[in-house]
């Protein structure tokens, strides 16, 4: 299914992206739910698959973790299950989050979905991250607060919200409603009827998680070997003194290692194009020849990416879930970052060589592509 968002992106990037909350009412026409709420609740009973249940009564919190084995303990108010990374293991709703690829693909993270009966919801609280919360099917009412330093509490040790707050926005959402928040305002949302929403996620990463990944691919790469030092020690008025100049030199070398374009490239096209949340790989068996992939792609079959797979380019190289693909067949190249949905037209003549093929045929084997049936 194709998603069609009614969206003036420039316009959109403009006010709010980053800036302030808003309602884009009836983003998608005729909304259509690409799953329903019990083929929710199978995903949330898989071992792979993070999910979660948030109620509450008279006050009361309460959280559990999937995988569940059973919901009938379970009222007709005030619950909600939470799935994360819905995308990767059912392959309609990655759809969902096409049309928000006139964002870059690094910055967006994953599809979270919720189910909610009435009174169901998360309560009050912040998010890290921008997000566009998709209505589905039933109502449900959101409120948005103005971003503020508000102190958080646990009313449970997996629930993490803030105080009450006055709302900029508070609006009933209906199928198709679509409501972004930048990260950093606070927001609640409850459930009028039984109700589907869908959390297109993006992902910043913070300084300390940079420099710590960094840091691993030093290691990895046994980068950084060269040491300090200093046959113009200068003189000191204590010898337990560490001079300005000495720590500007320390700084310098460790920014050295940083600006390395090339280096610093090679880390992040690693680092980005992981997901951070389990893949569906299923590897073919037996595995794909090169020739196969020749053969069947010539005879018309599509070939579909693995849904969540990060593949994404910087400048000439194109990484797939942490490793550099390499190829002189740029076009093919870009078309296998461009398009969720490959034919043999996007490849042109780099099937006429049998090392694209060699290296298409890995990435098959790996599960990362797959043949559409
Ligand atoms: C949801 O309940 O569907 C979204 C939770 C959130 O606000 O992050
Ligand atoms: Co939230």
């Amino acid at each position: 299914m194709d998603y069609h968002l009614m969206l003036n992106w420039p316009d959109f990037i403009e006010r709010y992206w980053q800036k302030r909350p808003v309602v884009l009412k009836r983003g998608f026409n005729n909304f259509v739910d690409p799953i329903t709420p019990d083929e929710l609740a199978g995903l949330a009973m898989e071992n792979e698959v993070d999910s979660r249940l948030v109620s509450h009564l008279d006050g009361k919190w309460q959280v559990s973790h999937g995988p569940f084995e059973s919901y009938d303990h379970l009222g007709e108010n005030n619950w909600s299950l939470l799935v994360q990374a819905v995308n990767h293991w059912h392959e309609p709703t990655a759809a969902l989050m096409r049309p928000f690829r006139a964002l870059p693909d690094w910055r967006m993270d994953d599809l979270m979905v919720s189910f909610s009966v009435p009174g169901g919801g998360v309560g009050p609280h912040l998010d890290q991250y921008d997000v566009f919360i998709i209505q589905g099917t039933g109502r449900r009412r959101w409120r948005v607060g103005e971003k503020a330093p508000l102190k958080q509490h646990c009313p449970h040790p997996d629930l993490l919200q803030v105080d009450p707050f006055d709302a900029i926005i508070d609006e009933e959402m209906e199928p198709g409603d679509i409501l972004y928040i930048p990260p950093g305002f606070p927001h609640e949302g409850y459930s009028l009827e039984n109700s589907l929403n869908y959390s297109v996620g993006f992902r910043a990463p913070s300084g300390k998680e940079l420099i710590s990944s960094f840091a691993d691919y030093v290691l990895q790469r046994e980068l950084g070997t060269h040491r300090y030092s200093d046959p113009d020690v200068p003189s000191r008025e204590h010898p337990a003194d560490i001079l300005p100049q000495e720590l500007d030199r320390l700084r310098d070398m460790m920014l050295g290692l940083i600006q390395q374009p090339e280096q610093f490239k090679q880390w992040f096209g690693e680092f980005v194009s992981q997901s951070r949340h389990e893949l569906d790989v299923a590897p073919p068996e037996p595995p794909y020849q090169p020739d196969e992939i020749y053969d069947v792609l010539r005879q018309g079959d599509k070939l579909v990416r693995l849904g969540g797979l990060r593949v994404l380019r910087i400048a000439d190289d194109v990484f797939v879930n942490g490793e550099k693909i390499d190829s002189p067949h740029r076009p093919a190249l870009e078309a296998l970052a461009s398009h969720i949905v490959l034919g043999e037209d996007h490849f042109g003549d780099a099937l006429e060589d049998p090392s694209f093929l060699a290296m298409l045929a890995a990435l098959v084997n790996s599960g990362y592509w797959f043949f559409e049936d």
